[in-house]
């Protein structure tokens, strides 16, 4: 069994869980945290090496405990992965106040909140990987989605910032950038709205992502863009908004 941890938020569900699973095969230690302590209970399930945390991670003080707990009691923190989100969609008017709040909370300052509690022990040892998660969605903005593009576009930012501030050390700081995943986080889309955009490219594989990251780390880069067209489409963002735009319009019907 390696002495080393990988530490994952929203380890209870798709990404976070597959990450989780994956790297207690290989026989690392992890931390996995979640709200959802059933999902949490179903990663677990048969890996003894896989410690969870029911922790919401919009709490600092509660995701420092855990910081602090999985480096004494497992090892030092390797890896983290920092994939607990939501997705609530809906038109501006549509959505309450609260659920911009929430989004914001949860998928930027948790992003946050883990980020200063690990780092200092990484850059000690200045050795690691810090991998955020963004999306397309973090470049891309369509319609239903203000609250959530608004708090990926956040971790975007975020993100770069780090990674460069960081560029003279050893440890990798990563923003990983997915179009559609396969996962539960769509059903929230589905019980709420689903953008018709949605079914214009293909869904990718959770495992396509992980291994997107394991390669961008490998290449010291900055950005993951998982699956076919994903990059051209941040591409196509930056330079043509106004084409994307027309797309959206056109499929969403106003
Ligand atoms: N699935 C996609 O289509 C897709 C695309 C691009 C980016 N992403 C991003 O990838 C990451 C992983 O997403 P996924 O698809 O595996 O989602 P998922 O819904 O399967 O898992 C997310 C997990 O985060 C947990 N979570 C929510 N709020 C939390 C909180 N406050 N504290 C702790 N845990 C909390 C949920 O309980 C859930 O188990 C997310 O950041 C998501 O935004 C997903």
């Amino acid at each position: 069994m390696l002495d080393e941890t990988i530490f994952i938020t929203g380890g209870g569900s798709g990404m976070g869980r597959l990450a989780a699973r994956n790297f207690a095969e290989k026989g690392y230690q992890v931390a996995a945290l979640d709200v959802n302590e059933q999902g949490l209970l179903e990663t677990a399930e048969f890996h003894q090496n896989i410690r969870t945390f029911n922790v919401d991670t919009t709490n600092y003080e509660a995701v420092a405990q855990a910081v602090d707990e999985a480096e004494t009691k497992l090892g030092p923190i390797r890896r983290v992965y920092n994939a607990a989100a939501i997705m609530p969609l809906g038109r501006v008017v549509d959505q309450d106040v609260e659920v911009f709040h929430r989004v914001m909370d949860i998928n930027y300052n948790g992003v946050v909140n883990v980020s200063k509690a690990v780092l200092p022990g990484m850059l000690e040892r200045n050795e690691g990987e810090l991998v955020n998660f963004a999306s397309l969605a973090g470049w891309v903005p369509i319609l239903y989605m203000a609250a959530y593009n608004a708090s990926k576009f956040a971790v975007v930012a975020f993100t770069e910032v780090l990674h460069h501030e960081h560029r003279d050390s050893n440890v990798n700081i990563v923003c990983v950038c997915p179009p559609p995943v396969k996962t539960p986080l769509l059903d929230q889309a589905r019980d709420t709205v689903w953008p018709k955009v949605f079914d214009q490219g293909a869904h990718i594989e959770a495992q396509d992502v992980l291994d997107a990251i394991d390669a961008t780390i490998a290449a010291g880069e900055l950005f993951v863009f998982p699956g076919k067209g994903t990059r051209m489409a941040q591409r196509l963002r930056r330079f043509l908004p106004n084409l994307i735009w027309k797309n959206v319009h056109q499929t969403e019907g106003f």
